[in-house]
């Protein structure tokens, strides 16, 4: 239908953020009858779905909206959405008095209720959306991805999040079973299942129930019919317990790439970031997974410069990366956020340049370890699953555990599983020719 409203989303922060904005738009489209648009200048509601992890989204956030607001068309509308709009509430309207409704992270169900209500701002973090259907749009064919949980219990001192996205509480399994089961009968085959700490799954429901984990998940989601391939984030690695780790070694639908969120070395800096687990824990959770996962890829995020870390304290970091052998890492500066605890350590931040220089030092190191490593896959032959063909004849897939492969192809390839033997490598990626 040409007379339907067009909707622009822009989207920034992590993947619950990408799934949030599916939520958005699937809700505006079968409630309110928009279609999605990506040309700005053609949108009749424009929604920016925001993050406020470090001050920089923050900062880009109002540039931005600035920019939508210069670009739109006349009369349209601009909504902001997620973190910052959790956060900064009312402010938001306040600073950019033509933006046209505020909804926070935890508040995405009423989405529809607020689009035509000038002024609108629903941010409660008390909200419970956990039981709500959410409609879902597709942005990827084969892989859906499924919020478990809402909010954070945890209280890392550096971490915005439990105060944008509020208490934990899970979603319950049978809804997230038969989200997975819909998404399957629709073509995926890969499931990404998405939480803050996803090990402290079933601890907090709607309504009481017996004991769940998100090991009994994981078997639960696997029995699955058609579900191929199942991956997830994040781990908590205090909360890695046994039980889980051998449930991920023997289950054969779990791909085989972990993300363990180390955010420092230093057992003294993960204690003033409330962490729970020293350098020593970590290592042995790293160390349990490669013993029982053979050709396991770990991943992690790591907080440089955070206040007080001494340079002893960053070389703790750096054994770590070095025994650990980490195959990505997503390195951030610490930055100061409203609200949370670390704030009280405003005397022992440290001066930017030496933030910098330690990052340049993490990804050096970093990088002579990939330099290293990926090359020994030159000649190996890799299963793929294909997702997406390029323009230039090129088809691109993951192996199970979650290394990009490219290669010549067709659609014909797509959704399939084929192996490919490894002709090139990048830092982090490869290429080779299907063999099968
Ligand atoms: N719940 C997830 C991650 C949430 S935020 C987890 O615990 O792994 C994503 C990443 O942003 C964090 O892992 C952390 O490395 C980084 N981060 C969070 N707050 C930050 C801050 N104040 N400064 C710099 N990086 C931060
Ligand atoms: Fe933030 Fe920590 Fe919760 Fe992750 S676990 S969202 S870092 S408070
Ligand atoms: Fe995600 Fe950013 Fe919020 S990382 S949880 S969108 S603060």
């Amino acid at each position: 239908m040409s007379s339907n409203k067009k909707l622009f989303i822009q989207t920034l922060g992590c993947q619950m953020n990408d799934t949030d904005s599916q939520h958005i738009q699937a809700e505006l489209e079968k409630h309110k009858g928009y279609v999605a648009t990506q040309n700005i200048e053609d949108a009749d509601l424009i929604i920016i779905n925001t993050c406020s992890v470090r001050e920089k989204p923050v900062q880009k956030l109002f540039s931005e909206i600035g920019q939508f607001n210069k670009k739109k068309k006349e009369g349209a509308k601009i909504g902001v959405c997620g973190c910052t709009a959790s956060h900064l509430g009312q402010d938001i309207i306040k600073r950019a008095p033509y933006v046209d409704f505020v909804v926070g992270a935890r508040n995405i169900s009423k989405i529809k209720d607020v689009v035509d209500v000038k002024g609108a701002v629903e941010v409660s973090i008390d909200n419970d959306e956990s039981t709500y259907e959410f409609s879902t749009a597709k942005t990827n064919k084969y892989r859906a991805s499924v919020n478990i949980s809402v909010g954070c219990d945890k209280k890392c001192s550096y971490c915005i999040v439990p105060s944008t996205r509020g208490e934990e509480i899970s979603i319950p399994p049978e809804m997230i079973v038969e989200q997975v089961r819909k998404s399957v009968e629709q073509g995926a085959v890969e499931v990404m299942l998405l939480g803050q700490n996803v090990n402290s799954y079933g601890r907090r429901f709607s309504d009481k129930r017996e004991k769940y984990t998100f090991t009994k998940l994981l078997q639960d989601v696997s029995k699955i019919d058609g579900l191929e391939r199942i991956r997830f984030t994040s781990p908590h690695p205090l909360h890695m317990d046994d039980e889980f780790i051998e449930e991920f070694a023997k289950n054969p639908k779990i791909s085989k790439c972990i993300h363990m969120p180390l955010q420092s070395g230093s057992t003294s800096v993960l204690k003033t970031m409330k962490r729970g687990y020293s350098k020593e824990w970590f290592l042995n959770r790293a160390n349990k997974m490669r013993e029982l996962v053979p050709n396991l890829r770990i991943t992690t995020d790591i907080i440089v410069a955070f206040p007080g870390e001494t340079q002893e304290d960053f070389l703790d970091t750096l054994d770590v990366v070095e025994q650990v052998k980490f195959d990505q890492i997503f390195n951030f500066k610490y930055s100061p956020r409203p609200g949370t605890e670390a704030l009280n350590l405003k005397d022992k931040e440290l001066p930017d340049e030496i933030g910098s220089q330690r990052l340049i030092d993490l990804i050096e190191l970093h990088k002579r370890y990939l330099e290293e490593s990926m090359p020994k896959l030159i000649g190996e032959t890799l299963n793929i699953l294909v997702e997406s063909l390029k323009p230039n004849g090129e088809v691109s897939g993951y192996t199970d555990n979650y290394l990009q492969v490219f290669a010549k192809g067709s659609d014909e390839l797509l959704g399939k599983f084929v192996n490919v033997k490894i002709t090139d490598v990048t830092r982090t990626s490869l290429k080779g020719e299907v063999v099968n």
